[in-house]
């Protein structure tokens, strides 16, 4: 038990996915996971505990920012001795060259959040994705011919923005995407040790304007979530 989580020691494996919606952590873990059981409900933040081929894989929702997140993975490490984060959602294009329903990986996470500026004051920190994870992951996507961008994106705050044109600036420097958690999660799994990968998989342009419906959003999750399987 943590304050966040109801899991009996040893409910939770080593991997965990973390998308941002709960639905979706019950909708992985039911649709590619064996021999599920869910182990919270507090706050209706959905996890569950599967197997993939034979290894046990965990899927908790995560919500959405990096607040909520870090609450999640703070107590998956330290309570439950989680040692392998993937965290699997969805983001928004900044570049013309990344389309809807393309794959991203995250190299590296900037943010306009102050939360390394509050760790590390008058520096800053360059939240990174685990080598071995982003290596594994590059590696399955080029063997099995899955079409995927890598690189920087963004780790936004605000998801609704005052400027229209506030991407831009982080797309001249040839930043891919904007999501909203990734740069918390690296910090923290510098912090502890642990691996931490963002596989991300585009559902709106700011380029172009155009949105995934919902529906299509499902779809195009399935070859990200191969990917983020094949390397746990
Ligand atoms: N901005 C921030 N986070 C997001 C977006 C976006 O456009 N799309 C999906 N997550």
């Amino acid at each position: 038990m943590s304050l966040h989580l109801e899991a009996k020691p040893g409910e939770i494996a080593p991997t965990v996915l973390l998308p941002g919606d709960p639905l979706r952590a019950q909708w992985i873990a039911e649709t590619f996971l064996e021999d599920v059981f869910c182990y919270n409900k507090v706050r209706g933040m959905l996890g569950y505990t599967g197997q993939y081929k034979g290894k046990p894989v965990s899927v908790q929702g995560g919500g959405m920012g990096i607040p909520s997140n870090l609450i999640y993975c703070h107590e998956l490490i330290t309570a439950y001795g989680v040692k392998r984060i993937l965290r699997v959602g969805t983001a928004g294009s900044y570049q013309p060259h990344v389309q809807l329903q393309d794959i991203v990986l995250a190299m590296s996470a900037s943010t306009d959040s102050n939360i390394n500026a509050n760790r590390f004051p008058n520096a800053t920190f360059a939240p990174t994705a685990s080598f071995e994870l982003f290596e594994k992951a590059i590696r399955y996507a080029k063997d099995h011919d899955i079409p995927f961008k890598a690189g920087n994106i963004l780790s936004t705050d605000v998801f609704y923005d005052d400027h229209p044109k506030y991407y831009q600036q982080w797309a001249a420097y040839g930043v891919l995407c904007a999501e909203m958690e990734t740069a918390g999660i690296y910090t923290l799994a510098a912090k502890y040790g642990i691996e931490a990968l963002t596989l991300l998989t585009i559902s709106d342009s700011l380029v172009t304007k155009e949105a995934l419906p919902q529906k299509e959003r499902e779809a195009s999750l399935r070859e990200m979530m191969e990917i983020a399987l094949a390397i746990v």
